[in-house]
């Protein structure tokens, strides 16, 4: 048996004697690159230096890289897809390119973790207007001793990598199958079929060859380096090298896997689905939890997935008999397998516990409402003749309770009704491409949205403006402030770190006033006599005459006083909960803290 580690170990001392320089794993949220919401791959953190910027450790690089995806998420529960897994890659940063790159995983392949050539098919680009066929790499390949039979040719959507969000650096790849049956020879058809859907043929590396930048214009430039971009897929390899047909008896889930199976109805099945999705969810929400950027359940972005993972997990471990809180059972075997490899896990156990304790009591009671409202809605279908529920309806289950259409199928099911699935994809895809664009719009301005969130996180900022003085120090004062509606930043005058003690004290101070209800109200007035009162402002010549000072207040007590344009809640109790994400310096005196808010 090969463990996860020992892979890790291999194939990162394998790099580093070709040259390459280890680098750490990236969070699994993306620095400093909106246009994705988690980090899918190890070149997520390397797009500037694809594009040609230096590299402190220079042109070759190797890591493991923790990632999710989840554009697979329908297939998860087959053998082969995850919604998290771990990356092993190397990059060639303007340096070697396909002959070295692929003549290097083939030496891994064959003659480190000892794949015999039998085993593996390869597939490379077949050229279209934007790229040639890729004969180059093809014929490498032969020459290392790949017959001919075994490398496939296929089109865009097959072998073409990148970029990531909407642009960046991409190109043609070449990708590496293992074949979990002895088939020697197949067409590209049949090896279309095999390898698709969970199918023999598991895809276990992909080399980029990493030439072009798609622009904005969605016009492919060449790139001024030509970049190599590997990934191998670790519990897949870790799979296959144990003669496994599925990714699920991997050292690193399938002791996972036995625990939601030791609290299922007895004969639960390895292969069960449900079973594999419970796995599989959440394990993918405790590595979301457990990073270092605190994302938390939410209705936007990362957190709206991350509830995702975790109402999907109980709604299938419902269907294994699980009724009770079980999360928390799980996630205690998630840190245990995979927090020697990603210590923050075990830093932040206690919080990825908890809140997998609130978001699944929140979920319980979802469950039970939206079983009934769907019951209701099953009764009026009745009597009106149909036996099919309307996509609306079973949007509005997913939009207010938070199910997953084939619960909703399956519920339907059971009492003998079908589900328009058809045009409830009809509006995902406009909810999805609303929440697009909505996240666009909001990386291109900065700020400009007046929606409820960033109207919470105007008021969060004058209290945490207020708690910094208050428990910090008095001089402290706003030196910027920059709000989306996932977070606010906030820029300060202070010359050294905030010890964890002072960020408790800050968040309680916050949360103080949260729970205390308080009102929030203003006044207009002249500058003079906001100054009076004690407002906070900048007090540059930057105001007009008349300025709007907002009071954060519960009846005498006066909590915060700012001079401010607004928008805010009415009410403190609006913010629910706040929540210190980050603290960095960022000039000279200047440190910056980000913080959400619900
Ligand atoms: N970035 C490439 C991939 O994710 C290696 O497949």
């Amino acid at each position: 048996m090969i463990k996860s580690s020992e892979l890790r170990s291999k194939y990162l001392e394998f790099f580093q004697s070709k040259g390459h320089k280890l680098i750490p794993s990236a969070s699994l949220i993306p620095e400093n690159d909106s246009s994705v919401l988690f980090t899918t791959a190890g070149m997520h953190p390397l797009v500037p230096y694809l594009l040609g910027e230096q590299h402190p450790n220079g042109k070759r690089l190797c890591s493991v890289q923790k990632c999710i995806r989840t554009g697979d998420i329908d297939d998860v529960g087959d053998s082969w897809h995850l919604s998290f897994f771990e990356m092993l890659g190397n990059w060639s940063l303007g340096d070697y390119f396909k002959e070295e790159a692929i003549s290097m995983s083939f030496e891994f392949l064959t003659k480190v973790i000892g794949i015999p050539i039998e085993r593996l098919s390869v597939t490379c680009f077949a050229g279209d207007s934007d790229a040639p066929r890729d004969e180059d790499a093809a014929s490498i390949w032969e020459r290392l001793g790949m017959p001919r039979s075994r490398i496939h040719f296929l089109g865009k959507s097959d072998n073409w990598w990148g970029p990531a969000g909407e642009t960046g650096p991409c190109g043609p790849d070449t990708e590496m199958f293992y074949h979990s049956k002895d088939i020697q020879e197949s067409s590209t058809e049949e090896f279309s079929k095999l390898s698709s859907h969970g199918g023999p043929f598991c895809e276990i590396w992909n080399d980029v060859l990493m030439q072009y930048n798609k622009g904005a214009d969605g016009k492919f430039s060449e790139l001024a380096q030509k970049n190599v971009d590997t990934g191998m897929g670790l519990e897949r390899t870790a799979a296959v090298l144990n003669g496994s047909d599925n990714v699920y008896e991997c050292d690193s889930i399938s002791p996972i896997l036995d625990k939601v199976i030791l609290i299922s109805n007895s004969g639960t099945d390895r292969n069960d689905r449900n079973a594999r999705i419970v796995t599989d969810h959440l394990r993918a929400a405790v590595m979301i939890l457990g990073d270092d950027s605190k994302v938390v359940p939410s209705n936007v972005d990362q957190g709206y997935v991350l509830r995702r993972f975790i109402r999907r997990a109980i709604t299938h471990a419902r269907s294994l008999g699980i009724n009770r809180r079980f999360c928390t059972d799980i996630a205690k075997v998630v840190v245990e397998v995979m927090g020697a490899q990603y210590p923050e896990l075990v830093r932040n156990s206690e919080r990825i516990f908890a809140e997998l304790d609130i978001e699944e009591d929140k979920f319980s009671v979802a469950l039970v409402n939206g079983i009934r409202l769907l019951e209701r809605m099953l009764d009026s279908i009745k009597k009106s003749g149909s036996k099919r529920l309307d996509a609306k309806s079973a949007f509005d289950l997913f939009q207010s309770f938070g199910f997953p259409l084939e619960i909703t199928i399956d519920m339907c099911k059971e009492r003998g009704f079908e589900v328009d699935s058809d045009g409830f994809n009809v509006l995902m895809k406009e909810h999805q491409d609303l929440s697009r664009k909505g996240a666009e719009q909001k990386f291109k301005g900065g700020l400009a949205d007046h929606s409820e969130e960033t109207t919470k996180l105007h008021t969060a900022t004058h209290l945490l403006n207020e708690a910094l003085r208050r428990v910090v120090d008095p001089t402290i004062h706003q030196m910027g402030s920059n709000i989306t509606a996932e977070r606010l930043r906030f820029d300060f005058n202070y010359n050294s770190k905030l010890t964890d003690e002072q960020v408790s004290k800050i968040e309680e101070w916050v949360n103080m006033v949260i729970n205390q209800h308080a009102d929030v109200s203003f006044e207009t007035m002249s500058v003079e006599e906001a100054k009076r009162l004690g407002a906070q402002g900048v007090f540059d010549d930057r105001y007009e005459e008349r300025v709007k000072v907002y009071t954060i207040a519960k009846g005498e007590t006066v909590f915060s006083r700012e001079i401010c344009g607004g928008p805010h809640v009415k009410n403190t109790g609006e913010l629910v909960r706040f929540r210190i994400t980050k603290q960095e310096p960022v000039a000279a005196g200047v440190r910056r803290i980000k913080a959400v808010v619900g």
